[in-house]
């Protein structure tokens, strides 16, 4: 493999590298699964799933489809059911529910945004913004004009979901489900609510489970993109919407851009405005979660389409740029945040819906205890942040002098077999803790483990700079376990770690790679509070 790879590089990359802007992949090295794309005149848009995290369905836009930023979520908070679920009270959790394989795409007419995505297999649910008048400025949309509201509930499941707004918006489609890919016609109110007038059955698969659908139309026929899952994309080619359909293989099981990352597949496909397409896959990058590759696509004299492949006849490493612009987009990587605005950034979601009464921005983001728990799964309030590949660091500078006896406050490496770097307040001394076996059952989501205290280190008061270093290179289908290392600083310049190293999990079945976070719990009695001051993600 090491060889094949030093081989591609000489024969298709170099000339990349030398004579012009370059696209590498993954575009993002962050969990951005289910991805939903789509361009509204020269901005991209890129929307992916989030399960019980809080704010949904983030949206990251880009200008060439190689750098992104994040700019809103779709869903502001889960306003699904049972909300003591969502909301992590009651003794009752969503981890793993919420937010798959949803859509978002923009109706110029209204100039209007929408999400819908199927919660749980019970409702669809639906959220919509303004524009801004998007439709006129290249597709950018003014960041005050993101205005997310729920719609009426569609009371079926559009199992992943992919919406489709036809030419000047007439006909609005979704198409869906699992082998038995049906289409769902929507009607439009006045007021912009969504209604299905009709469904039908379109592509029943007789020899493969398919699903993650997307519509798309080109030169007047329409295209229906589906995944085996989970190493395969196929192409369902129609004359009208409601088929029939023809089926071609686009890419089954090929090869890279990395290792232990599975293969590229479900997504979704792309057009430049000079007419020019990519298909956007993702890979099962775990224990970072599933990351985005693009590729650009040609289409044959028999009107169908093949994925460029790279010198191994592999998905490539490295592209032409797909557009060469001046416009710029932010970093969606290394960053310092001193939570200096009136709002958290759209890089951050909290572990289910937060208690609002209980967080605040001042100088630093303010955590209160929220819950009175022995478990760090049943505490609200945990904020967390995707991890940057493959190897990156997070570092909170957290002041713990008003924590309260029995406080429990720390940055966590978050999934659903966790550990931290940590002050346990006892009586009056805070002590500096590196805590591991904090797990989830797989399947029912339920806590077998609270945790073990590893490491104890020395007591602290004031300031304290707690330090998460994660390696999630891909290691799915491996027995390696990838490592996290945690340390402490009391002047934010010279760190020690505590505890040993601890190794990842690669299972898929959480869904969401792991993340960095931040939490602030009780187990006594509610008052105490944490001044996050900053958090810092670098590349190491
Ligand atoms: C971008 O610029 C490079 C270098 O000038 C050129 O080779 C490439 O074809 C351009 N790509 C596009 C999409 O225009
Ligand atoms: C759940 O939390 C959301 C926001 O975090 C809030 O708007 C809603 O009222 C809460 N619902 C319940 C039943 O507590």
């Amino acid at each position: 493999m090491f060889l094949r790879t030093i081989i591609t590089f000489l024969l298709s990359y170099i000339p990349l590298l030398v004579f012009s802007q370059t696209l590498i992949n993954p575009v993002i090295w962050q969990d951005h699964p289910d991805l939903d794309v789509f361009r509204v005149g020269h901005t991209f848009y890129y929307s992916s799933s989030t399960f019980a995290y809080s704010p949904g369905a983030p949206i990251l836009r880009s200008f060439d489809l190689a750098n992104w930023e994040a700019v809103t979520h779709s869903v502001p908070y889960l306003n699904f059911s049972p909300a003591n679920a969502y909301n992590l009270t009651s003794n009752s959790r969503a981890y793993v529910k919420g937010i798959w394989a949803s859509t978002l795409r923009y109706r110029p007419s209204s100039d209007t945004f929408y999400w819908l995505g199927c919660v749980d297999g019970g409702k669809t649910y639906i959220w919509s913004s303004p524009g801004g008048n998007a439709r006129s400025n290249g597709g950018e949309v003014p960041p005050e004009s993101w205005n997310w509201t729920p719609r009426p509930v569609i009371d079926k499941c559009y199992y992943d979901a992919g919406l489709f707004f036809d030419d000047d918006d007439s006909q609005v489609y979704v198409v869906y489900g699992n082998t038995q890919i049906r289409i769902a016609q929507l009607s439009v109110a006045a007021n912009g609510d969504l209604r299905e007038v009709r469904n039908q059955l379109v592509y029943a698969s007789s020899d493969m489970t398919v699903e993650g659908a997307r519509l798309y139309k080109r030169n007047g026929e329409y295209w229906i993109w589906v995944t085996r899952p989970a190493d395969a994309q196929y192409v369902l080619r129609g004359n009208n919407p409601w088929g029939p359909y023809t089926r071609r293989v686009l890419v089954d099981r090929i090869q890279g851009p990395l290792v232990s990352a599975g293969y590229a597949h479900q997504g979704g496909v792309v057009d430049t405005e000079d007419g020019r397409w990519f298909y956007v896959g993702f890979l099962d990058a775990y224990p970072g979660g599933r990351i985005p590759v693009v590729a650009p696509m040609t289409w044959g004299s028999d009107g169908w389409p093949t994925v460029v492949r790279d010198g191994a006849n592999g998905w490539g490493m490295l592209y032409f740029l797909p557009v060469n612009t001046t416009r710029k987009v932010g970093v969606l990587g290394p960053r310092v945040d001193e939570f200096k605005g009136m709002k958290l950034g759209p890089e951050w979601e909290w572990n289910h819906n937060p208690d609002n009464g209980k967080w605040a921005l001042s100088t630093g983001l303010v955590l209160k205890t929220a819950t009175v728990a022995g478990d760090l799964f049943a505490a609200r309030n945990t904020l967390t942040h995707r991890i940057h590949g493959p190897k990156s660091r997070g570092t909170f500078r957290i002041d713990v002098g008003a924590m309260k006896d029995g406080d429990r406050t720390g940055a966590v490496l978050f999934r659903d077999k966790a550990a931290y770097i940590g002050i346990h307040k006892t009586g009056k001394t805070a002590s500096i803790v590196m805590v591991d076996n904090l797990n989830l059952v797989e399947g029912s989501w339920t806590t077998s483990s609270t945790g073990r205290v590893a490491v104890t280190g020395p007591s602290v008061t004031g300031e304290i700079w707690l330090r998460i270093q994660a390696d999630i290179t891909p290691a799915f289908g491996t027995n390696t376990g990838r490592q996290a290392i945690f340390a402490y600083s009391t002047d934010g310049k010279t760190f020690t770690i505590l505890g040993s190293a601890f190794a990842m999990s690669n299972s898929w079945r959480y869904f969401s790679g792991y993340r960095y976070g931040v939490f602030n719990f009780a187990t006594k009695a509610l008052g105490g509070e944490i001044k996050v001051k900053s958090f810092v993600m670098d590349i190491v």
